[in-house]
């Protein structure tokens, strides 16, 4: 089965075309950071235009590398949310219109089920049922994934999520946007360090809670003259602070779930220094290569074969949604 995976909902514009779920044949994006940059951020309304100027070149491109026509295409998934609800739109209102003129079975991915499934393109072994753990700039959540688009949800940040407040972190310390990529290169250089609070919530949770970690950097940056040391000991201590409570917490949940099998997804999951730290852990990590950790389009045509297979379409009534759950 070939899927065309349309994704559009935030800063990228992207499309692949995956085999069975797991083999990419094609995989095209293209990036909106330097729209967004003079902004710090990514402009909603600005981002829609971008979507909606891009799509149909990405998806051509995207055939086109595939050698393949739209004819060969035998369904369409796209990112249904959460998201910015503009630049959903323009991917889902693209898909529906694919999938009535070639009359192709529509489906609808949820933007995780996409993440958690960039780990079926890079790992063919991998099969639930495995613990998840997804960390993008919207979300910061543990999933145990019984099936394939099965979840059951143990905990998730009770304010920012770790790719916002790495988002956050960088504006502090003057990085550009996307500031997570910027800590985590400043971080490198440090050579002092700062204490930070750990925040770890109640004994038993697999909640997070990042931005009191955040405004504790806000208020050493405030306090001192902030040179190259001090920022670059700044970033990595909030790195090294935050990475502790990841692995402290997966702990926690591979003992509560009597999980070994832990799959990390998102944005975040290229940090390098993340990497390192969760290989301290007596755990099978499954980490996606750096170039599916961020939105990607192979991911959506992976989750959406899972769902092709269960026979779950979607109709051509089918709306965008910025805030849907798992
Ligand atoms: O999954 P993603 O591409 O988009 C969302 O679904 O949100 O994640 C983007 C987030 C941003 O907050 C970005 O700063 C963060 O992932 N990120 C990183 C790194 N690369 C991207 N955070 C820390 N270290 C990185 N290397
Ligand atoms: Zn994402």
């Amino acid at each position: 089965m070939l899927i065309l995976g349309i994704e559009t909902s935030c800063d990228e514009t992207a499309a692949a075309i995956v085999e069975d779920g797991r083999k990419i044949h094609s995989s095209v994006l293209h990036s909106q950071i330097p729209i967004h940059r003079p902004y710090g951020g990514v402009v909603p309304e600005i981002a829609s235009r971008s979507h909606v100027e891009r799509i149909e070149g990405v998806v051509r491109e995207c055939l086109a590398q595939a050698g393949k026509d739209l004819e060969d295409i035998d369904a369409i998934a796209v990112t249904q949310g959460p998201g910015l609800i503009g630049p959903l739109l323009v991917g889902l209102s693209y898909a529906k219109g694919l999938s009535y003129a070639l009359k192709k079975p529509l489906i609808a991915v949820h933007h995780l089920d996409g993440h958690v499934a960039s780990n079926y393109l890079a790992f063919p072994e991998l099969e639930p049922p495995f613990l998840a753990l997804i960390l993008s700039g919207g979300h910061s959540h543990f999933y145990l994934v019984e099936d394939y688009g099965q979840y059951e949800l143990l905990g998730g940040t009770r304010d920012d999520a770790l790719g916002e407040a790495f988002d956050k972190v960088a504006r502090i310390l003057e990085l550009p946007y996307p500031g997570g990529p910027e800590v985590e290169a400043l971080a490198k250089k440090a050579n002092i360090g700062f204490i930070l609070p750990k925040t770890m919530l109640e004994k038993d949770s697999l909640d997070f809670s990042f931005s009191g970690i955040k405004s504790a950097v806000k208020n050493l940056s405030d306090k001192m003259e902030m040179g190259e040391e001090e920022r670059s000991g700044l970033a990595s201590s909030f790195q090294e602070t935050t990475f502790s409570i990841v692995k402290d917490k997966l702990a926690l949940a591979m003992e509560k779930t009597g999980q070994k099998k832990i799959v990390i997804a998102g944005g975040v999951a290229s940090n390098m220094r993340l990497r390192e730290v969760l290989e301290e852990l007596d755990a099978k990590i499954y980490v996606p290569p750096l170039s599916i950790c961020t939105d990607n389009g192979a991911m959506i045509a992976a989750a959406g074969y899972y769902k092709l297979l269960r026979k779950d379409y979607a109709g051509l009534d089918l709306n965008a949604s910025a805030n849907l759950d798992l």
